[in-house]
């Protein structure tokens, strides 16, 4: 198992460029499965988790091909689903990575069937899909867990009014991706408003969905007969993007992070901003200029347009840091806060009541050896140890190969000290 070694306190400056966003790309691979004809999509980040999914499709019958390798590293793919043989997502996947139930939705709605490894409870917390199995069958589809697996039916899908118990972000993208070919209109009232939503409806449109409202709590779709193909780009991380604002925010320097969409990332910029960081926006991206301590700064992680769960680690390490005590509520998850531990073990003085987490800033960091356990966590740590003094080291990385385009890379090229000790499996 790979682990990073960080020599920390080095200010960053210069450029980075953000990849193309795991969340988008995820349920826009899927997006293939609802049609016959290619999906070619560009700006797709080589990521860990964008493995298994080419894995999963692939074994399901999807061919993929790598058209082009762009000059930054990302993969532009072309998808063909038009002889699907194996109308399944096994177990062995869907336990490593949870997003692969979002195949359920266009597999029932296409084929009318699916068999899908039901997603066990993961490191932050049960995360169940009952949501997702609920809007299903108010489409008419027969759903029985059997074996640990979903088995779902239906001749064609037909359109229904869906209002979701809680706002989930990949449950209103399963629904919606089931919706774009069932029979008549269907409406998903309290619907995930995230910048991933949209971004997957602007590529189900391209193919000739019809839906209205991505980027509301109502999304509108009125069913068509069958898709075409289509070409699309996928957005930019804006969680990428946030982790290298945070990075900056904590060690001091300038860096100009490339392709930051402001747009995607209010709540975490204004609370930046309240810790007292500079930030510039423009159409190339956002300039982020740190020349002091940071100061204390309260949050509780909310859906889109709140502040995202999964930058909560990082604005921590920055916390971490900060003059003041700062005090943060995990509203969406009920086990996001096993980075307090390994913080802790840098000098971080963290407590952590139920939901909320009090963070007493301190001066200053000092590196040890800590564990990765999950994907943000991990982009905490990193940021932690940038600013302790001496070396950090940080194991199991693969979580954040899930979901960080070689992070490391990046890093150094903004003058970071970070370097991956590759370690074969004993
Ligand atoms: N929930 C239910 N029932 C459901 C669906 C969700 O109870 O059927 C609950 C969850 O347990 C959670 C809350 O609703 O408490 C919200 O979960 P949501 O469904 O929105 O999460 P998700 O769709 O499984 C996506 C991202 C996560 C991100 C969350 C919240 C993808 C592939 N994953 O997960 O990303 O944290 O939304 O924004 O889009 C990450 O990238 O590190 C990551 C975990």
């Amino acid at each position: 198992m790979d682990r990073f070694r960080i020599t920390g306190g080095a200010a960053l400056s210069g450029e980075v460029t953000v990849s193309g966003a795991k969340n988008a790309a995820l349920p826009i691979l899927c997006a293939s499965l609802l049609s016959a004809e290619p999906l070619v999509l560009s700006n797709v980040p080589r990521l860990r988790d964008v493995g298994t999914m080419k894995k999963l499709l692939a074994q399901m019958g999807t061919r993929i091909e790598t058209m082009q390798m762009q000059p930054d590293g990302q993969e532009q793919l072309r998808l063909v689903s038009d002889a699907m043989t194996h109308l399944q997502a096994p177990y062995e996947l869907v336990k490593t990575m949870r997003a692969s139930v979002l195949v359920l939705g266009p597999m029932l709605a296409r084929f009318g069937e699916a068999l899908v490894s039901l997603p066990g409870g993961c490191a932050i917390g049960q995360r169940p899909v009952d949501q997702h199995i609920k809007g299903l069958a108010a489409m008419g589809a027969e759903i029985q867990i059997e074996h640990g697996y979903i088995k779902a039916q239906a001749k064609r899908l037909r359109g229904a009014r869906i209002v979701t118990d809680m706002v989930t972000v990949t449950g209103t993208e399963n629904l919606m991706m089931a919706a774009v070919l069932a029979e008549g209109t269907t409406v998903i009232d309290n619907a995930a408003r995230e910048p991933e939503v949209v971004d997957l409806a602007d590529c189900l449109i391209k193919m000739g969905a019809r839906i209205e409202g991505a980027g509301t709590d109502r999304i509108v779709i009125h069913g068509v007969d069958r898709l075409g193909g289509a070409q699309h780009q996928v957005m930019a991380d804006r969680i990428e993007a946030g982790t290298f604002l945070c990075a900056v925010a904590a060690t001091g320097g300038d860096v100009m992070v490339r392709h930051a969409s402001a747009q995607t990332m209010g709540a975490t910029l204004e609370k930046l901003r309240e810790a007292g960081v500079l930030l510039s926006e423009s159409n190339e991206g956002i300039r982020v200029t740190a020349h002091s301590r940071p100061k204390a700064f309260n949050f509780r992680t909310a859906p889109f347009p709140g502040l995202a769960t999964d930058m909560q680690a990082q604005l921590m390490a920055v916390a971490a840091i900060a003059q003041g005590t700062s005090i943060i509520a995990e509203t969406i998850f009920e086990n996001r806060f096993m980075h307090v531990q390994e913080l802790r073990r840098l000098g971080a003085q963290i407590e952590v009541d139920g939901h909320t987490a009090i963070v007493q800033g301190v001066p200053a960091l000092s590196g040890a050896r800590v564990m990765a356990t999950d994907l943000r966590a991990s982009a905490g740590l990193v940021i932690a140890g940038l600013v302790a003094s001496g070396e950090t080291e940080i194991d199991r990385i693969y979580h954040l190969d899930r979901g960080y385009d070689r992070m490391e890379e990046k890093l150094r090229a903004i003058g970071a000290q970070v370097t991956r000790i590759e370690e074969t499996a004993t």
